[in-house]
């Protein structure tokens, strides 16, 4: 069975007013008129007091996530957003475990791992960002670094819910740096995933996950780090705060 790709907009902590939102889901909207995207996933992940603006928009062939999550579905946890609010307001993805969070906010595996459990839960596709530091690859620990994430995070999950489970490989020295990852570090780690995931669903339900890349992902490196490399998609940050670079990119995946 073949996939649908998918294109995920990591919009991090920007566009700061009502009126910069109107201004990018207009351009948005305008630059996606017309294209023939048909064989990919467009998803929009904005701050979450933009995820009303942006559902209300109704672009058309996007789907609208979160950059976070808390685990518990109500009550007293002051500042964080339950998964159900999420799912009420139109959510159908949510960003977990992304490397920023994993080091502002000293997220742990554990609690990625509850994030995810609760997000499949409530029917929220978990993007689950893995990867290694600069420290870590100088010293040869990427493929530990990498397997070690990936069982701590589906720790205690189903193969039943493979098929709405996507793996962000995200190696932290190519976030927001402009260096990307060789074709050959990709592939590796893209090979390593998937067995991992194998050998905790068994090679049936492993296919069923998407394996996506993300850092410093444009349209001039896209066919390098996706494409070649056989991945399901991207995770793009800066690049989707353009939507006219961000589209060119869905166009060339597609
Ligand atoms: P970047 O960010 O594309 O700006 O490197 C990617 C991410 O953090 O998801």
């Amino acid at each position: 069975m073949k996939m649908n790709k998918i294109i995920v907009a990591n919009l991090k902590m920007n566009i700061l007013s009502k009126t910069e939102r109107d201004q990018y889901l207009e351009l948005f909207q305008k630059e996606l008129a017309g294209k023939k995207i048909k064989n990919c996933e467009i998803v929009l992940c904005p701050p979450a007091i933009h995820l009303e603006g942006f559902e209300k928009a109704k672009i058309k062939k996007t789907k609208i996530g979160a950059q976070n999550m808390f685990w518990e579905e109500k009550g007293s946890y002051t500042g964080e957003i339950s998964p159900l609010m999420l799912k009420n307001f139109g959510c159908e993805y949510v960003i977990v475990g992304h490397s920023e969070r994993r080091r502002y906010f000293c997220e742990r595996d554990e609690e990625i791992n509850f994030k995810i459990i609760s997000a499949l839960k409530n029917r929220l596709m978990p993007i689950i960002c893995v990867g290694e530091s600069k420290v870590e690859k100088d010293s040869g620990q990427t493929l530990k670094i990498i397997s070690q994430q990936v069982k701590n995070a589906l720790e205690k999950i189903s193969r039943t819910k493979a098929e709405n489970i996507i793996i962000a490989y995200e190696p932290i020295w190519s976030v927001g740096t402009d260096v990307i990852p060789t074709e050959n570090e990709i592939m590796e780690a893209k090979v390593l995933i998937r067995k991992i995931l194998s050998g905790l669903f068994g090679v049936k339900y492993a296919e069923k996950v998407k394996i996506i890349y993300g850092g410093s992902v444009s349209s001039l490196n896209v066919d390098q780090v996706c494409l070649k490399p056989g991945l399901d998609g991207v995770l793009v940050g800066r690049e989707s705060l353009t939507p006219h670079e961000f589209i060119k990119i869905a166009e060339i995946i597609n």
